[in-house]
């Protein structure tokens, strides 16, 4: 069955339709990439799948059960993760704070007693920090972090609550061409160690093609392709889609 089912979705913001009758599904350890051109509709549909927005019509399931129009907090607490394309941490803690803060509110426990929080789950934290590569940072603010630190810091904070699904809007947003490869791969082998679906976009199609199992491809709004890297690289429509933005990548 599928861990993540999105049907018809549709989406206006005022005049912009932003989604048109959106859906695809996304298997348990399956590494998908969801990907277009700006404006796409992209992160539209990431806010909707972890509630952020309301579709105006259509659905959004998690193993088989609705919940469409739900709140974040319990889109969270039914095992979905996710990163934003804008990345969102504390500054003013530090590293490995901000993977206990995300520990604490998965566990649903209230980050009150100062003394006592400063040692809830800390080991625990430290080994989510140790799988991104991050735990020699773990002391540090994270306002002092380079941005690519930053997006790593998230993916372990995206990872704190043991997701099944993993939502990533540009999880490489910002980085340098060697990076990106560096970041998607190691998501790929949490995805495979970890037994995860993801959804994720990148806009470097060298990365998608590279590590992608499924590509979907939005453009304005609609889903024009799905299917293989080899399938989506020779069909004609993505790559008018792409003509003029990032048709240099899908030679
Ligand atoms: N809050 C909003 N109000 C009005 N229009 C919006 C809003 N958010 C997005 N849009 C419009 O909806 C469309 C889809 O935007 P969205 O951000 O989902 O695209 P995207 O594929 O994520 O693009 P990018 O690759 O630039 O991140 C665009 O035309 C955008 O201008
Ligand atoms: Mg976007």
């Amino acid at each position: 069955m599928s861990i993540l089912s999105v049907r018809s979705l549709t989406k206006s913001y005022g005049g912009v339709q932003a989604l048109h009758d959106v859906s695809f599904e996304v298997a348990a350890g399956e590494f998908l990439a969801l990907i277009g051109p700006n404006g796409a509709g992209k992160s539209t549909c990431f806010n909707i799948i972890n509630g952020q927005l309301r579709p105006d019509s259509g659905t959004v399931s998690i193993n088989g059960r609705d919940i469409t129009g739900r709140s974040p907090r319990r889109i969270a607490r039914l095992g979905v993760g996710r990163t934003f394309q804008i990345a969102a941490v504390f500054g003013s803690m530090t590293v490995l704070e901000n993977v206990q803060m995300a520990m604490i509110g998965a566990a649903r426990q209230v980050f009150a007693v100062h003394r006592l929080a400063r040692e809830l789950h800390r080991e625990r934290a430290l080994a989510c920090l140790a799988q991104v590569g991050m735990e020699s940072h773990a002391e540090r603010p994270a306002a002092a972090l380079a941005y690519g630190d930053v997006k790593r810091l998230e993916l372990a904070i995206a990872l704190a609550g043991g997701p099944s699904l993993l939502l990533m809007d540009e999880p490489t947003a910002g980085m340098g061409t060697g990076e990106r490869g560096a970041m998607i791969a190691l998501v790929k082998a949490l995805t495979v160690e970890h037994k995860l679906a993801v959804l994720f976009t990148e806009h470097s199609m060298d990365v998608v093609f590279a590590h992608a199992d499924r590509i979907v491809v939005l453009a304005r709004g609609r889903v024009i392709a799905n299917g293989t890297v080899e399938e989506v690289r020779a069909d004609p429509q993505v790559r008018t889609a792409y003509l003029g933005t990032a048709a240099e990548g899908m030679r």
